[in-house]
């Protein structure tokens, strides 16, 4: 019997520098930056900032929150989405900016959500039925930009399912 495959691809924007995104970009990645220095991550000592941007025009932002209980620490980009969920909660997610800062190393490639983050970037998706920009840069350099938390998390497990 022949194998069929699929395939999954995703496309995203690459922007060469900071100062070649449109103004709303910028203010918005501007906020992430913004926050990096109450960033509460003495153990890994690598500063994460996320903000998002409402419909309303309301920009909320989050950092990541490490414990002495290593399993605990909640990544920036969620703090900034439950902020959301939990203030806003009829409020649409336009976009998400993260960025971050280590006092060891240089940050020229940009950050990606992790794994559970992307999950619940597209669990908010699912609930507001409509995507979620992702506006993604290191400490310097290029920034990403993905249309959709899903281009990231494809056949990610869909809560319509349960
Ligand atoms: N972290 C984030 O806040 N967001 C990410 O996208 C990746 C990782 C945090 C978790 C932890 O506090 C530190 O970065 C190192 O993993």
């Amino acid at each position: 019997m022949a194998i069929r495959t699929g395939t999954i691809q995703a496309q995203y924007q690459i922007i060469d520098q900071f100062e070649e995104l449109s103004e709303g970009d910028q203010l918005l990645m501007d906020k992430a930056r913004g926050i990096l220095n109450v960033s509460y991550s003495p153990y890994s000592k690598f500063q994460v900032g996320s903000s998002l941007i409402l419909d309303n025009g309301i920009i909320l932002t989050g950092t990541n929150q490490e414990n002495a209980s290593y399993p605990l620490c909640i990544c920036a980009e969620r703090v900034a989405l439950y902020h959301a969920g939990a203030q806003y909660p009829d409020a649409k997610i336009i976009s998400l900016a993260v960025t971050a800062r280590s006092s060891t190393q240089s940050l020229p490639k940009p950050v990606s959500p992790c794994g559970a983050c992307r999950q619940v970037i597209t669990e908010f998706e699912s609930k507001q039925k409509s995507l979620i920009r992702l506006i993604l840069m290191g400490d310097s350099g290029q920034v990403f930009i993905f249309e959709s938390g899903r281009d990231l998390l494809p056949l990610g497990f869909d809560g319509s399912i349960i």
